[in-house]
């Protein structure tokens, strides 16, 4: 199933799952997807209603009932690689994971033949829309040291895989003697989307990414319908990251200023604008990056904007909204696109945003995480007259 305008129905919509009862990486497998679709849909009408949000109907967009991840991390402990069990504090060992893409699954089937000699950390398998395989190992210090010195398990690794170590997403390389560690290095390890035209994006293992190639072109194409329904507007994006949405926008955008405080996300959207393929050229004249904290301080005059593109962490748009207040009604952007995984957060911010006068006018629930408690939330708001 691809791109899915969900209706309820009444056919069986489960998914099963060998360790259902012990892993707690999925929270409504017990539950046809009909009813996740129903309870998702009604859990935001009823944060919407509790900040006195008016809305109307809220479309349901799914990309399938699981095997939509080309990313996962896993933890290890004790020769056990997986997730969290059921209110245990112990690594559930999963071998199959009905969240994984096929590509994903048969990398992590072959993962685990290697036998890692750590007690504990945290593994990150990718699989890039090329089909390319990646391996991100969070491990401590001593563990990190301990591997380099082997050598024999890594050079087997890196014989299959792209392997980045560490917070600082280090890349082992060998010299003919020993193994150096050297400067992070991107690759295309996710794409996103002009209209239709799919766009390779330079990023790291590590970096963020939305977790799955299909879900993101639903969440990209929306994008880029919703910025086309304006007549080339100017926008200001909030939380723009390696470019995912700052791209699917910039199909219909006049000019767009992209505001990010993470300077590693950053490199990797200057590497995907110079490798743009050539049709695509004229874009790159309409980007300009920005690097900063905007929760705290935004410098920029919204009045410049016609709109604003913001899909923030968790924590919401906090004080990036201020300089609105500042503003008449009408030298307000005229439109916000407002994207978040996290509803309860939205919820505060366009309460805040109803106070500047502005109005959802769409609202799309994007399934990227069907099976569980979450779900993507992407809303168009237009500021009244
Ligand atoms: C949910 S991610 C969105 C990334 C991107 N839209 C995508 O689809 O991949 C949120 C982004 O906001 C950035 N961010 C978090 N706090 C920020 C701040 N105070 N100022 C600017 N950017 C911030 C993060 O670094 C991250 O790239």
């Amino acid at each position: 199933m691809e791109h899915q305008n969900y209706s309820l129905s009444a056919q069986q919509t489960k998914l099963s799952c060998h360790l259902e009862s012990i892993c707690s990486g999925c929270q409504y497998l017990h539950l046809d997807y009909d009813e996740q679709v129903k309870i998702k849909i009604e859990q935001l009408q009823q944060l919407f209603d509790h900040s006195q949000i008016p809305y109307g109907p809220i479309e349901f967009l799914s990309a399938g009932l699981g095997g939509l991840r080309c990313r996962l991390d896993f933890s290890l402990q004790g020769g056990r690689l997986g997730l969290y069990g059921k209110g245990l504090h112990d690594i559930v060992d999963i071998d199959i994971c009905a969240q994984l893409s096929p590509p994903l699954q048969n990398w992590l089937t072959e993962f685990r033949s290697y036998q890692w000699p750590v007690d504990k950390g945290s593994i990150r398998l990718r699989v890039s829309p090329h089909g390319k395989l990646g391996a991100w190992l969070d491990f401590a210090n001593i563990d990190i040291k301990m591997i380099l010195e082997e050598k024999n398990l890594l050079k087997k690794l890196q014989e299959k895989a792209f392997v980045e170590i560490g917070q600082r997403r280090k890349v082992p390389v060998w010299t003919g003697t020993e193994f150096k560690l050297h400067e992070p290095q991107l690759n295309v390890w996710f794409n996103t989307w002009m209209n239709t035209i799919p766009v390779d994006l330079y990023c790291h293992v590590a970096s963020f990414t939305q977790p799955s190639l299909s879900a993101n072109k639903i969440i990209a194409q929306t994008i880029s319908k919703w910025v086309g329904s304006f007549q080339e507007p100017r926008l200001i994006e909030f939380g723009s990251g390696i470019g995912n949405l700052t791209l699917s926008a910039l199909a219909s955008a006049k000019t767009i200023l992209a505001c990010e405080i993470d300077a590693l996300s950053l490199m990797g959207l200057e590497k995907t604008l110079e490798h743009l393929p050539e049709s695509l050229d004229e874009y790159k004249k309409k980007l300009n990056i920005f690097r900063g904290d905007f929760q705290r301080k935004i410098v920029q005059d919204f009045k410049e904007f016609d709109g604003i593109l913001a899909n923030p962490p968790r924590s919401g748009l906090m004080n990036f909204l201020d300089p609105l207040e500042n503003l008449s009604l009408l030298d307000r952007p005229q439109f916000f696109i407002y994207m978040s995984c996290f509803p309860e957060s939205l919820v505060v911010d366009l309460g805040k945003l109803k106070n500047y006068g502005y109005k959802l006018k769409k609202c799309v629930i994007v399934d990227q995480f069907p099976q569980t408690t979450h779900y993507e939330v992407l809303t168009l708001l237009e500021r009244g007259n």
